[in-house]
């Protein structure tokens, strides 16, 4: 239908405006919300993951993880689109090298190459764990001081949370650190 001026005549701008209108609605409905889903959905096999301050989506490479260094904090994305999985923040992953020697059975088989990765927020408080406590190789969250062993399935070894950090197993293809699975428990704040 064309639209009208006050006058009766066709209403050009109105027309226009509707098409870009109609179309851009059907360019929402074609990408818009699948992108959003993709991004909110929780990290799944095959994902590679990005620093967080990567622009360049590099994804990040076993060679980059060294044993006693500080974790890296990561985004998940989906390697054919490149989505990164930024829509929810409990989609954050802490990754790091540890020795497989110094691992617990369980630990070990969600690593690869001695690479471990876990959800970076802190059940307690929902803080993301950032802080490295060199020497002792332990995380902590900085927000209570809750601290916990990467070695054994980021079992608590002091303060107030109530659980470990949930697991998320890797692979690694061609150098590069790969999802294997989902994470092992409920992300996110936890009481109980
Ligand atoms: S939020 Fe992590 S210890 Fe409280």
């Amino acid at each position: 239908m064309r639209e009208v001026d006050d006058t009766g005549r066709a209403c050009a701008v109105c027309n226009a405006s509707r098409r870009a209108f109609v179309a851009g609605t059907a360019a929402a409905m074609l990408s818009g919300p699948a992108r959003a889903d993709e991004a909110s959905e929780r990290p799944k096999t095959g994902d590679v993951f990005v620093e967080i301050e990567d622009a360049g989506k590099t994804p990040l490479r076993a060679e980059k993880m060294k044993a006693g260094e500080p974790q890296i904090i990561a985004w998940p994305m989906d390697p054919a689109t490149k989505t990164l999985r930024d829509g929810s923040r409990l989609n954050k992953v802490l990754l790091l090298r540890v020795e497989p020697a110094k691992m617990t059975e369980d630990t070990k088989a969600r690593s690869a190459d001695g690479v471990l990765a876990y959800s970076a927020i802190c059940q307690h408080g929902g803080c993301e764990v950032v802080n490295w406590i060199a020497g002792r190789d332990v995380l902590e969250c900085p927000c209570h001081n809750s601290q916990f062993d990467p070695r054994d399935a980021a079992r608590v070894l002091d303060g107030p949370t109530p659980k470990p950090l949930p697991a998320l197993p890797v692979k690694i293809i061609d150098g590069v650190i790969v999802a294997a699975g989902a994470f092992s428990a409920r992300v996110g704040i936890s009481q109980t």
